[in-house]
């Protein structure tokens, strides 16, 4: 979770966006809402949120920043960003918040920045200049006044006509879609760059706050601590035309190469039941079709399981394969004794 301290002086509707923006999630928290003017209204409208406040009058800022930097240290804050904040902010802070303080500033700049240029009167500039375009910028803060670093940086058409409370408006609307993105971006920003050996999956991980487990990512991922999966088939098959192996799955059949004697589970001696396939066909095609086909299942499953060393399997195939036969017979005899003579009469 990261924590962010928003340092204000008026009204707060930054602010209000921000919390409301993060709120939602977890892994960013508007911390702390340090205000400098006592009747800020930001300090009630925050407060209502359920945000830390504290009110810091002129004399902590100029004469004992130090503690404030210790504040913002004890409560962790990460990044601190300026919302309406009328104030130069010490160097005691931007020495030690370097990189991590930003502000949010109603215009395009270097344009409309500096001494005087905040609020309203930045619109009521742009519109007296008859600009065509302003926007707003989020940057860094540093020691010259509306000058660092910037961060993000978005235009806005001034509309002919539009007076500088309109576009105030619309200014703020751009100001509330940007700066919880600009807050992200200086977040990632600030994460140290990870180490070169780091895998990528780790390094977006840490970025987006989440947990990485290397055991979990597919072994062809780098970094992964992930074990191949094991070989598709069972361990302990033998290579193709290799005798079979005790407590294999696969039969003899499988792994007999042709060309070489087959191999068999058969106890020595043990001969082959017989399998009537040839009576089968011969009842399939001169007696009855139906019988004649379950005869030829079973007369077929006679030689493989006994093969398989399935003696018992190979014996009841045989007999089934001969009961079907009896009854194709019969069923052939019966036809060709009743039914064609009986059709022929009637
Ligand atoms: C915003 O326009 C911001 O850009 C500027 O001060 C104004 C603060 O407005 N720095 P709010 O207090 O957040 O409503």
């Amino acid at each position: 979770m990261k924590k962010i301290a928003i340092l204000a002086s008026g009204f707060g509707s930054n602010a209000e966006n921000l919390h409301n923006f993060f709120a939602a999630g977890s892994r960013v928290k508007v911390e702390l809402v340090i205000y400098d003017r006592k009747d800020a209204p930001v300090a009630e409208r925050m407060r209502a949120l359920g945000v830390d406040t504290l009110y810091l009058p002129a004399e902590t800022w100029t004469e004992r920043p130090d503690e404030i930097v210790d504040l913002l240290r004890g409560r962790g804050i990460d990044l601190v960003v300026l919302a309406g904040f009328l104030r130069m902010v010490p160097r005691a802070i931007t020495e030690a918040f370097a990189g991590r303080i930003i502000n949010i500033h109603p215009s395009l700049l270097p344009a409309y920045g500096g001494r005087g240029m905040y609020g309203r009167r930045i619109h009521e500039a742009v519109i007296a200049a008859g600009e065509t375009e302003t926007g707003v910028t989020v940057h860094y803060v540093t020691d010259d006044l509306d000058s660092g670093q910037i961060l993000l940086q978005e235009r806005l058409e001034v509309k002919s006509g539009e007076s500088a409370e309109e576009l105030e408006k619309r200014v703020h609307e751009l100001e509330y879609s940007m700066l919880p993105r600009a807050v992200m971006t200086a977040l990632a920003a600030m994460t140290p760059p990870p180490a070169p050996d780091v895998p990528p999956g780790q390094q977006w991980a840490e970025r987006l706050g989440v947990s990485y487990d290397p055991s979990k990512l597919p072994p062809e991922y780098p970094g992964s601590t992930a074990q191949p999966d094991p070989a598709p088939q069972p361990a302990g098959v033998p290579p193709y035309g290799a005798p079979p192996q005790p407590g294999s799955p696969y039969g003899p059949q499988m792994q007999w190469a042709a060309g070489s004697p087959r191999p068999t589970n058969v106890p020595e001696g043990e001969k082959m039941p017989p399998s009537y396939l040839a009576w089968a066909i011969v009842m399939t095609v001169l007696c009855c079709l139906p019988a004649g086909v379950v005869a030829i299942i079973f007369a077929s499953q006679v030689s493989s399981k006994f093969y398989s060393g399935d003696l018992e399997g190979a014996r009841r195939s045989s007999r089934n394969a001969e009961i079907w036969i009896i009854v194709s017979f019969v069923l052939g005899v019966m036809f060709n004794t009743l039914y064609v003579p009986l059709s022929v009469l009637f």
